[in-house]
């Protein structure tokens, strides 16, 4: 092992070693294989940043699946506001806890109620119903965002109590009205002795959605004549507020359309827009093996004609921006609503693009400084961990941190760390992500790298050869946290990119 502590005298001794060829380093001939000459082997290449948005996939399923509900069967009324439920794009369910594990109330938050409402110039009606005479006959609303019902006192036709129901119903923004003659559960069964249907739901609906003619109660113990809808009108807020922004994310200004953007990882479809149940898919997305988690979202609505037919949730391991969202729909099918939310991270520069060579035409050069991370070596060592711009090196971009002595002086561990400390929150669960590849003359089993938050030890990445592989870790923040990363022992290189520190 070598080890200089005054650095020029050491540069000439390694010169006169090269020359000689009397070195310890095997095929390392002439410090080549150290990354300092461009020389360490790196990993593979691959398809960084990924296939861009599936539409066609997107499209074709969206036709297939059905989200547009009224109230179930017999449900019984006022019971809690239907749940956002997921189905992947091959019409599978998914699991409804994914949406609910992080956000105990992931209803629909961009439609907040008012406050307070004084009068019903908080909605305007959208459509009117066909009457109340014997003969009149009307439609009840078959639609997206089902949330719940209750029985208004039939007396009169009560639109004012309809609409408080909706002011106290989260993510309500319409209503539709109606009587339900015939239904023995509603003349007989239930203590509310009214015939006078309140529906809410999260998305407004148009008379073209009067689908619900009435039907024959098909339950064993309610029978009777077909059931029949007279006077169907609906009513629809007036005004309602963005959506709050998920805890984690950033939200992009309005999008213009659906993101059309690389690194796409999948879709679902959502049985309301949520916001919220958006950001549970995102953050619970199996981590893509080139890529890595989801850091970005794009919610829309599709709408047909005038009706909303689907809310699409997608999800992305880069983010996008609105200079992509330029998809508008295809066919009869039209993109509407469509917003995106970046996922935040918490350390500056995690994939060191901030780094790059004072003269722009250079492609190769490295530091053990930048803006945002600070490569230290123990007081002999010598560039035991270094930040290159170098392509060939980086997992994306152009830009990586190195550990393992640059030259090969030394065989000791170097530490990469923070510049500043995070912008972090006490009592918050993070997850540290990276990407790491190792590289070593086949000594690769010499390698290592420790992970520590705020000086504890939280991860190791175990020696061996390894191509670019994902690695993530959880830890909780103490606010203001440090993080630090240490490895390397040349001529075992530990390559490292894209760090992300999120909410996890
Ligand atoms: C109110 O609803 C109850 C229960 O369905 C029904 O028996 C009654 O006739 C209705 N009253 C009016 C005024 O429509
Ligand atoms: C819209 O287009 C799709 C696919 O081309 C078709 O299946 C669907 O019936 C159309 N719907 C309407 C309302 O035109």
């Amino acid at each position: 092992m070598l080890s200089f502590n005054y650095y020029p005298l050491t540069l000439v001794l390694l010169v006169v070693g090269c020359l000689s060829t009397n070195h310890d380093y095997g095929r390392a001939e002439c410090g080549l294989a150290h990354p300092a000459y461009q020389g360490a082997l790196t990993a593979e290449s691959h398809d960084f940043p990924g296939v861009t948005t599936d539409f066609d996939g997107i499209t074709f399923a969206l036709f297939r699946i059905d989200q547009k509900t009224g109230i179930i069967g017999d449900a019984f009324p006022d019971s809690p506001p239907a749940s956002t439920m997921a189905t992947s794009l091959d019409g599978e369910m998914l699991n409804p806890t994914v949406l609910i594990s992080r956000n105990p109330s992931p209803r629909v938050r961009n439609f907040e109620p008012q406050v307070l409402r004084d009068s019903t110039s908080d909605y305007v009606q959208i459509f009117s119903g066909t009457g109340t005479g014997p003969d009149d006959r009307d439609a009840s609303i078959v639609g997206l965002a089902y949330l719940a019902y209750t029985l208004v006192s039939n007396s009169t036709y009560n639109v004012d109590e309809c609409l408080s129901f909706c002011d106290s119903t989260i993510g309500c923004v319409f209503v539709n009205l109606y009587y339900e003659h015939n239904n023995p559960l509603l003349d007989y069964v239930l203590p509310q002795r009214s015939n006078l249907k309140c529906v809410a739901y999260g998305d407004v609906h148009l008379p073209q959605a009067k689908l619900n003619f009435g039907y024959q109660s098909t339950s064993d113990t309610i029978k009777g004549p077909g059931i029949h809808i007279q006077q169907s009108t609906g009513w629809a807020r007036r005004l309602y507020s963005n959506p709050s922004t998920p805890d984690g994310y950033e939200a992009l200004s309005n999008l213009d359309g659906a993101n059309d953007a690389p690194g796409y990882m999948d879709s679902v479809f959502l049985t309301h827009y949520d916001v919220d149940a958006c950001a549970a898919v995102c953050n619970n997305w199996t981590p893509d093996d080139v890529g890595g988690s989801c850091k970005y979202f794009n919610i829309w609505r599709a709408v047909v004609g005038v009706t909303p037919i689907a809310y699409t949730c997608s999800v992305y391991y880069v983010s996008a921006d609105p200079s992509t969202a330029v998809y508008r729909g295809q066919g009869n099918l039209t993109v509407t609503e469509s917003r995106g939310y970046m996922r935040k991270t918490h350390i500056l520069d995690g994939g060191f693009e901030g780094y790059t060579c004072d003269d722009p035409t250079t492609t190769f050069c490295f530091t053990h400084t930048t803006n945002a991370w600070l490569a230290s070596s123990i007081w002999e060592g010598y560039y035991d961990a270094s930040i290159f711009h170098y392509k060939p090196y980086a997992h994306s971009g152009h830009s990586v941190a190195v550990l393992g002595s640059a030259f090969g002086y030394d065989d000791y561990p170097g530490t990469l760390t923070v510049a500043s400390s995070l912008s972090t929150e006490p009592g918050v669960i993070y997850t540290i992500e990276l990407f790491h590849s190792r590289s070593g003359e086949d000594r690769e089993v010499n390698g290592f790298v420790e992970v520590y938050w705020n000086a504890d030890l939280v991860g190791i990445i175990y020696p061996g050869y390894s191509q670019w592989d994902y690695y993530q870790f959880e830890v909780i923040g103490r606010g203001n946290d440090e993080l630090d990363l240490r490895g390397g022992r040349a001529p075992t290189y530990d390559f490292i990119d894209d760090i992300f520190v999120m909410r996890a």
